[in-house]
This record gives C-alpha cells, structure tokens and sequence, in this order.
C-alpha cells in the first residue's frame, strides 16, 4: 500500500467552515489523504475560506502569493480554494493564481474526491454550483474514531433574508434544511465516537424547517438521543425565534442557557435601512419572552456601528439597546462594504467616526461582559471539560453559559461534565474549584 498523501486544511471564519473543513478531510481521506499541521509536509493544502470580513478575497489571493515557494519546492503540491471566496471569485480565482488546482464552493464538497481525481490526473477542477443534492448526504458516513467532548452538525445552510450589508445569501444561496432523520443519525455517531455535547449550525439556523417542528422539534428529537448531554445552536434571526423554540429553553434540559440573537443595531431607521424586518421594539418584546422562559439566559449579538446614514442619534439608540438587554459577549464590526449587496452602493460614513463609534460600543459591551463574569462569582456551574490547560494539572472546559472555565484538579477527565464552584474572573475565562 502506498503511503497516505498529507493534506493541510486552513480554515477561515466561522464555526460552518470548521464543520466543512472537518467533513472535506473525511472525503479526502477516501482518496487516501491523512491530515497534516505541517503546510511544509502536505501533498494538497486546501484553504478554506470566508467572504464575511473587509477585503477576504485580496487576503486570500496574498496567502496564495506566499505558497509560491511551498510549490516550487515540491512541485507536486496541489493547492485548492474551497469556501465563500471559492464562491464568490470562481474562475478568476485560477485567472490570477495560476499555481491553483481546484475551486470548490461550499454546495460542491461532495464532488472533492472526483475532483481530486482530476487534479491528480494533472487537471484543473472548478465546481462553485449550487446543486440540488444535499452534500452532507452523499458525504460518507462519519468516522468511528474517538473524538473531542464536543462537536459542530451543520443541520441548515443559506440564507433568504438578504440583510443589506450581507454576502451571505450570494455566496452560500438560499435557505435549505437537512432532513432531521439524516442529522439524528449523524449525532448518534457523533455520541458513539465520544461526543457530549452538539452545536446546530446554520446561517440561518432558527429558520430550520427539516422537522415538522422546526427547530425546536429537532432539538427535542435531539434530547432523545442516549449519552447526547447538551445542544447548542447558531447563529439566529430574532424573526425565526418562534414560541416553540423560546419554550425550549425553558422545558429542555438538555439546551443550554446561551443564545447568540444578533441585532445589528438598536436604531428603527437604521434596522429598516439594513433590511432586518423587525423594529427595536418587537426585539425588546422578544427579548422578555425569552428570559421570561429562562431568566438566566446569557445572550449574546453582533453588533454593525457606522452602516450608511447612521447618524449619532441612530449610534446612540444602538448603545441604549446595549445598555437595556445586557450581554454577556458579543461581537462589534464596524461597516464595511461587500461588493454586489446594496449597502455597498450607499454613501459611506468617515472611517473615523465608525472607528470612534467602535471603539465606544466595544467599551460598553467589554464592560457587561465583565459585570456579568463577575456576577458568576461564587455560584456553581456545570463544566463539560474539554482539554488540559496551559498550567499543569489545570483542565479547561466550558459552563452551560459557554463561559470558559478552568480549574486545577487531578481527578477530571477530557469529558467529564462536573459542578465548579467560581472563585475568580479572568478576562476572557473563570476559575473555578471541583464540588
Ligand atoms: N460589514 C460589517 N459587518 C458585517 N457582518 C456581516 N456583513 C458585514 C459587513 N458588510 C457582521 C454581522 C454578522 C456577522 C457574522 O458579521 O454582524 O452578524
Ligand atoms: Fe446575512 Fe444573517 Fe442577514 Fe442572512 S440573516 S442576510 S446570514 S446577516
């Protein structure tokens, strides 16, 4: 037997191209590939890439430009774009980078190893189709092999809100569910080979409809799954949070206290502007109805500051919003244009004052996030814990409000899920004493 080809994976962005990155090792590893951390040692180097942040597609054709003399050291090496820049550039993408074997979108992952077949026959392969088969379904079964305590599932993919500033309807299309029988089964491997704990993906992922319930009915279906211990999903539109799902957070035990609920923005104008469909104030309804079923909640949001005609008053109702639903982490951009949405055609804000309106947001939230950590002082949480820790004898793993946590102990495996009592609060994590 010939010896296994090395591929090198570098992923970009979201928890959705983990996922991706994860199950395109898997079908390489049909055609013989085992993966690498090494870009030196690889046969193929895959980058998998996003289109979300400012300039993605520049910075990808640079890191190209710097794999130059990986390829000419090893002439052989194949070198592959996969992701929403794949999407997003097609063809040009081996215009500019002749160097490029392979162009996959994120839709076509189940044709890799056809198309490594063709790149190994000294071929280009170039697939950015939206195709009507599900990718994941003709994507073998998941590995056996041990793995982590916890793991992402892809359940829904695509996006039809088509938010003014947002590429993500054009480069991974429109909304489509995967059937809830095919994720159910994917999750008891997933449990078989060690896993704890799931996090439902989907760019839209509130707005799942592969279940007759939605996605509060998966989730139920999910909670029947044996040695299955905790569920999480992201990322939602307050549009898609329907009272079945909001009643889950409160009768599910299984699905934990956090919700990653992005607003954009606290401002009616603005909102419209963005094309969210919801105002402020149905968000704040929202809002109580969700803590109303669990009041312990910890919520976190995106937030986009400077978007074309945001004025101060607009920013400020932004910072109220912030001030009045309180979140334990969020994430803050400021605007920036995508070509081919509408927002990019709009007279643009000084990057001074979106910088500056930034900076202010970042303060405030920085400083929930804070308050929050510190209000968890002394109280008991569930930790999954997942790896060791930087400190000897130290485990890290994360509370139901996926709060890091960590804690010295000797007598915690990977995987186990224990009672922490928080002594302290670190920037970005908790310490904590075993019960
Ligand atoms: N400019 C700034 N932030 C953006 N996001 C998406 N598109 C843009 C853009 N053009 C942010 C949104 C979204 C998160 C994933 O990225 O806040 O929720
Ligand atoms: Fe993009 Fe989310 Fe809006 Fe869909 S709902 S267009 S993914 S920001």
């Amino acid at each position: 037997m010939s010896a296994p080809k090395k591929l090198f994976i570098k992923t970009y962005g979201c928890q959705m191209n983990v996922y991706d990155s994860e199950r395109m090792a898997e079908s390489l590893g049909t055609q013989g590939y085992e993966t690498t951390d090494v870009a030196a040692d690889a046969d193929m180097i895959l980058l998998n890439t996003c289109h979300i942040r400012e300039k993605a597609a520049e910075k990808i054709y640079s890191e190209l430009g710097r794999m130059k003399g990986l390829k000419a050291a090893k002439p052989d090496l194949k070198i592959g774009v996969a992701g929403c820049v794949a999407q997003a550039e097609g063809a040009e993408i081996m215009k500019r980078q002749p160097m490029v074997d392979l162009v996959v979108g994120p839709q076509s992952y189940h044709r890799l190893p056809a198309m490594e077949d063709a790149v190994a026959r000294g071929e280009k392969a170039l697939d950015t189709d939206f195709p009507e088969d599900d990718k994941f379904d003709t994507l073998k079964s998941r590995p056996k092999a041990k793995r982590g305590p916890t793991a992402f599932l892809t359940v829904q993919e695509g996006c039809d809100k088509f938010c003014a500033f947002c590429v993500v309807p054009y480069t991974r299309g429109a909304e489509v569910s995967r059937p809830a029988d095919r994720i159910i089964r994917e999750a008891q491997e997933l449990v078989e080979a060690g896993v704890r704990e799931i996090t439902l993906l989907g760019q839209n992922v509130n707005a799942y409809h592969g279940h007759d319930g939605g996605l509060a009915g998966l989730i139920w279906a999910l909670d029947k799954v044996d040695g299955l211990e905790r569920i999480r999903f992201t990322t939602s539109h307050p549009n898609d949070m329907d009272d079945a799902l909001i009643d889950a957070h409160g009768t599910c035990d299984k699905l934990m206290p956090y919700l990653h609920l992005p607003v954009q923005s606290g401002s009616d104008k603005i909102l419209k502007a963005m094309n969210r469909k919801h105002t402020r104030d149905q968000y704040f309804k929202l809002m109580e109805r969700i803590r109303g079923a669990r009041p312990d909640l910890l919520l976190s949001g995106d937030f986009i500051v400077g978007f074309p005609g945001e004025t101060e008053e607009d920013f400020e109702d932004t910072m109220d919003l912030v001030r009045t639903v309180r979140y334990g982490q969020a994430y803050s951009f400021k605007y920036s244009t995508r070509p081919g949405t509408p927002a990019a055609e709009r007279e643009q804000l000084d990057e001074d004052v979106k910088l500056e309106r930034l900076h202010r947001l970042q303060a405030l939230l920085g400083e929930q996030q804070r308050e929050i950590q510190d209000e968890m002082i002394g109280r008991t949480v569930k930790v999954l814990f997942e790896k060791k820790g930087r400190e000897t004898g130290q485990m890290i793993g994360k509370s139901e409000y996926l709060h890091a946590v960590f804690a010295d102990t000797t007598d915690v495996q990977i995987g186990d899920l224990r009672d922490v009592r928080i002594v302290k609060s670190e920037r970005n994590s908790l310490g904590g004493e075993i019960c």
